[in-house]
């Protein structure tokens, strides 16, 4: 396995809507083993959630899990899953403001709005379809990754760029709400 250099913000593959992956590639060696090294990337820089293009890979796959993890304190868990060609739907007008960082554009973070509740259907990494709601931080997790593989990124969805702050001064001048 190994670790994959993660993109940074102004890397046109950011920027770029990535292609489905087609359903036959599923179980071949080489895409099981890029989801092996997604996974120990996710884990190595402590992301939440990691998706292809920030890897160099304009596909259709995201990875998260929510454990303990130190940049995001406090939330609540998601196991580790794979998630090939999601699609969202968002299950009512609620919205939430979080903050929300991402592995590309390092030491920063900004409060986002996102959908409270979401229905959310994918393959896993079986090719199995998925069908599940998700909710709260999983749900701000899952539509960060697949803004990712749309092509845009948390700031594109924040009304007011006022908050965004590096780590260091949030944690000085921000208390968490
Ligand atoms: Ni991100």
């Amino acid at each position: 396995m190994a670790i994959l250099k993660v993109a940074r913000l102004g890397n046109p593959v950011l920027r770029t809507p990535a292609g489905e992956v087609p359903a036959e590639a599923v179980d071949q060696p080489d895409f099981q083993r890029f989801i092996d090294d997604m996974v120990v990337t996710m884990h190595e820089y402590q992301g939440v959630g990691l998706a292809a293009v920030q890897v160099h890979e304009s596909i259709q796959v995201a990875v998260l899990e929510v454990a303990d993890n130190a940049r995001y304190p406090g939330k609540e868990a998601v196991p580790l899953s794979v998630l090939i060609n999601p699609e969202i739907v968002p299950l009512d007008d609620e919205i939430e403001e979080d903050w929300e960082g991402c592995l590309s554009i390092p030491e920063i973070r900004g409060r986002v709005p996102r959908y409270k509740r979401l229905r959310v259907t994918a393959l896993d990494r079986d090719g199995k379809p998925l069908d599940f709601v998700a909710e709260d931080f999983h749900a701000r997790v899952i539509q960060h990754e697949v803004d990712h593989l749309r092509g845009r990124v948390y700031m594109d969805r924040m009304p007011d760029l006022a908050t965004l702050t590096y780590l260091t001064e949030l944690a000085r001048y921000w208390t968490e709400r």
